[in-house]
């Protein structure tokens, strides 16, 4: 079988946001429990999952994403507010959502599928929500009401701005010590 990789587009955290979230992902592990929290070195924001590409398929992945890139100028996101997946109410994936800059990661989202999807992978089902994912539920762990007060009470939560400059084009190796990010590509917005 020819070999494939785990491939995934995201746009990557500053240093000073990065070390917000980081402190943020403090406070919520010594507030709440049942859950697995995401490496601080790993926090990033998906624009688009593209499951198992073909190894020999992935030149061509990184070239449309380029072109994708390419076609937007730079600009700057704010991350802040707590929510979750698939409802505060039912909080299995918990997240930080975009105030500023969303409809941004919007159009660029928008883009990179126009250029994915007549090369056959999936347009992405429901509207495209941008956010960095924090958490996830641990298997077989119940959700508490405590979670949902929790988040419902750090709806302000302000983790700062970052300079959206480039998308990056990731592989995703997974084992026992949980999954790591190469990046294959990095492509420039504005460069065209
Ligand atoms: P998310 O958790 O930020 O929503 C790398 O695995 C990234 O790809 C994850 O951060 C996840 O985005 C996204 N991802 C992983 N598996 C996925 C799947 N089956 N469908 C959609 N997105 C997925």
């Amino acid at each position: 079988m020819a070999s494939t990789i785990r491939t995934f587009v995201a746009v990557d955290l500053a240093d000073q946001p990065r070390a917000a979230v980081r402190r943020i992902l403090s406070t919520l592990d010594e507030s709440i429990s049942g859950y697995r929290w995401v490496h601080g070195d790993r926090l990033h924001l998906t624009l688009k999952f593209l499951g198992d590409v073909a190894e020999s398929a992935v030149p061509d992945v990184c070239r449309s994403v380029a072109q994708a890139a390419a076609s937007h100028p730079p600009f700057q996101m704010t991350l802040g507010t707590l929510g979750a997946f698939p409802s505060i109410d039912r909080p299995r994936i918990l997240w930080l959502g975009v105030t500023g800059g969303a409809e941004k990661l919007v159009a660029l989202h928008g883009s990179l599928e126009k250029q994915l999807v007549p090369v056959g992978f999936d347009a992405d089902r429901g509207e495209f929500h941008p956010h960095v994912t924090l958490g996830r539920i641990r298997r077989h762990q119940r959700m508490h009401a405590e979670t949902s007060t929790f988040i419902a009470s750090h709806k302000n939560l302000v983790a700062g701005e970052t300079d959206v400059r480039e998308v990056v084009v990731y592989a995703s190796y997974l084992d026992r010590e949980g999954p790591t990010y190469t990046p294959m590509a990095r492509c420039p917005l504005g460069s065209e």
